[in-house]
């Protein structure tokens, strides 16, 4: 892709190599650790059915917001909106800039545990107690060692650039990620219990989604999973120039993401029904992937032990290359504000968000508040986002239309309407759930004596 201002702006070398670094930072953890619990508790079919909705009313409207306001202004969060909104929005770019200090801080312990259970696989096969095996990876001081190994690789990624960092590392691991899925939906296909294991996740189960509760939380999932309401697309896609067709790669990561988030469910749930442990997984969303499924592999013995290193490696990967897009929010702020150069400004970042990152590594009641605040300062990020694109920066639908051919801009009415009227109602309603989940989560960690 050619570089149209004439500056010394980085730009992604080629196509693909933007999309799969856009779907490197939407799939991560998410996809493979979340979703399949979240759409299995929350109504199956249905609320598939109900997410695929989402990502087109919402999701995409918000991604091309991101997108116009990246490439249109070619600067990171905080640059970007203050060039097209004024001073006052650039507070919403440092807001952005806070949000993945924080979600990076506690994304990269999870990652930590998930290289451990990784190692475990390798070295000598996954722990025969899984449970005390969570216990004992979560505690103590090895995760922070874990941690600040992920944060290193991340910051080592970042420092390299846009081109010979992030997108080449994108065309290496993202292409490993989808091969290692494939593979492992193909074999989870085989097993006994597969059957059982696709009725439990896709019972279309609609009197769940007459749930608001049900519907904030895929709201909620659908923006967490596609990286929006932090800047992190808008960031990436101040790397394009005006000959990219905005539409048709939204429209390519967000159904991507989808896709590698559905085919995990395809995965998790046969292995844990082949079993007949799905009782280990109703409690929490964590100790369905960290408990039931080292414990599946360990009973699956030798084929167990192979698949679930594979298991282990892809979720790394997929969390690493998240990691990295959030980290380059950070980075590529820096850089646009202060003028220190890439590698200081990755250390410099990485070197923080590492120390905010004890806490989470130490605590798992810290790790949870930080989750449930992460997701209530993207809905409220999202909402922002949306509010300026619809109502304050005028622009987004030229933006939106450069780049594509005549016939995508049919879309751009439709689009323009959803973010304006669709958008912000639907992301403040996540939002305000979100915000109850903040408070019901700090109290049942730090409330009450305990
Ligand atoms: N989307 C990632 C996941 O599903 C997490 C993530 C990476 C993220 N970058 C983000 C979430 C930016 C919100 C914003 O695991």
């Amino acid at each position: 892709m050619q570089h149209s201002d004439g500056g010394q702006r980085e730009v992604f070398n080629t196509r693909v190599g933007f999309i799969l670094a856009a779907v490197g930072s939407a799939v991560g953890l998410g996809n493979m650790w979340r979703f399949p619990y979240v759409a299995a508790e929350g109504g199956g079919a249905a609320f598939v059915f109900l997410y695929i909705l989402l990502t087109l009313a919402i999701g995409i409207p918000l991604m091309l917001s991101e997108f116009s306001v990246g490439r249109g202004a070619r600067l990171s969060p905080i640059g970007a909106l203050r060039k097209l909104g004024g001073g006052r929005w650039s507070v919403l770019g440092w807001m952005y800039v806070f949000t993945g200090f924080l979600i990076l801080a506690y994304y990269s312990v999870i990652a930590g545990w998930v290289v451990r259970y990784a190692l475990d696989g390798i070295v000598a096969g996954f722990a025969p107690d899984p449970a005390v095996r969570f216990g004992e990876v979560t505690s103590g001081l090895t995760p922070l060692g874990f941690h600040l190994g992920v944060m290193a690789t991340t910051v080592f990624i970042v420092s390299m650039g846009v081109q010979k960092g992030i997108e080449r590392a994108a065309l290496v691991l993202m292409p490993t990620l989808f091969g290692i899925l494939i593979l492992l939906a193909i074999w989870a296909f085989t097993l006994e219990g597969a059957v059982n294991g696709y009725a439990f996740y896709l019972r279309p189960d609609v009197s769940e989604l007459l749930d608001p509760y049900i519907l904030s939380q895929a709201a909620g999932q659908a923006f967490y999973s596609l990286s929006l309401g932090m800047g992190c697309m808008l960031t990436f896609s101040s790397y394009l120039s005006d000959d990219t067709n905005l539409t048709r790669e939204a429209v390519t990561i967000s159904f991507s993401d989808f896709g590698v988030a559905f085919v995990a469910g395809l995965v998790v749930f046969p292995v844990i029904f082949a079993l007949g442990i799905q009782g280990d997984v109703s409690e929490s969303t964590m100790g369905a992937l960290f408990i039931a499924l080292p414990g599946a592999f360990v009973e699956m013995g030798a084929a167990g032990r192979v698949i679930g290193i594979l298991f282990f490696i892809a979720l790394g990967v997929g969390a690493v290359t998240s990691a990295v897009s959030l980290l380059e929010v950070v980075t590529a702020s820096v850089i646009d504000e202060t003028r220190i150069n890439r590698r200081k400004a990755s250390i410099l970042g990485g070197i923080l968000i590492a120390i905010l990152g004890i806490l989470p590594a130490v605590s798992l009641d810290f790790l949870g508040v930080m989750d449930k605040l992460a997701e209530a300062m993207l809905a409220l990020g999202a909402f922002f986002m949306a509010v300026f694109v619809g109502w304050v920066a005028v622009g987004a639908a030229d933006e939106i239309r450069k780049g594509a051919p005549e016939r995508f801009h049919r879309f751009v009415p439709s689009l323009m309407a959803s973010i304006r009227w669709v958008v912000p109602p639907v992301i403040l309603f996540a939002a305000v759930y979100a915000f109850i989940a903040v408070y019901t989560e700090y109290m049942s960690a730090f409330g009450g004596g305990g």
